[in-house]
């Protein structure tokens, strides 16, 4: 995992594998700190401690890294990594991670790990808020409202997928969060 995108993406993937319909992020950068919330509606972690690399559903193989590297990244930049199961169906995910690390990895490009994702899987339902302050939190990205209007099957279109890129590109610049080098 070369930088935050690449860990975003993964958690996203997990929760797909975990047959969510909804997942729902929430990302935050304040006082150099990057904060991510996921939450969706899949089955639900099984295991006490999936931040174990031999805590596993991989059919294919007995390990799974991407959130023991996870927590690695978070925990050497003065962050951390929380996972918990949702009352009735879901899980809920935050790691968070000091940007100004000596050993912090880059963003990566978070806008397109979204724009990605639509395309993978046309079929979930993601939303996206950047955490404002005061706590209004400002919608990015709904794509249950994109599918209301341009209809299931063209989510997959790549005007769509640019448009979506393009769009929340615009508002992590805005609050620091240069997608393509990292802030430093
Ligand atoms: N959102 C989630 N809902 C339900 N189970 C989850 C979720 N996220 C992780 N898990 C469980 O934790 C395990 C470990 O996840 P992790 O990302 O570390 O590895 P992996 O996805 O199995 O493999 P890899 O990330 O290396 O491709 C998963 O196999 C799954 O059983
Ligand atoms: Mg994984």
């Amino acid at each position: 995992m070369k930088d935050l995108a690449d860990h975003l993406f993964d958690v996203l993937e997990n929760s797909v594998t975990s047959e969510a319909t909804e997942v729902k992020v929430v990302l935050g950068f304040c006082n150099k700190r990057f904060s991510c919330k996921i939450k969706d509606n899949g089955r639900g972690i099984k295991s006490e401690d999936v931040t174990d690399p031999f805590v596993t559903s991989r059919k294919e193989r007995k390990v799974g890294l991407g959130l023991p590297l996870l927590k690695k990244t978070a925990e050497t930049t003065d962050g951390f990594l929380r996972i918990s199961k949702l009352e009735g169906k879901g899980t809920f995910l935050e790691f968070e991670t000091d940007i100004s690390h000596i050993d912090a990895k880059p963003f990566g490009n978070l806008a397109k790990v979204f724009a990605d994702a639509l395309r993978s899987w046309p079929d979930v339902d993601f939303e996206v808020l950047i955490e404002g302050e005061k706590n209004e939190d400002e919608q990015v990205l709904n794509t249950k409202e994109i599918k209301e209007v341009v209809g299931c099957s063209d989510i997959q279109h790549k005007e769509i997928h640019d448009f979506v890129y393009k769009s929340i590109d615009k508002e992590l610049k805005r609050i620091g969060i240069n997608t393509q080098f990292g802030n430093f």
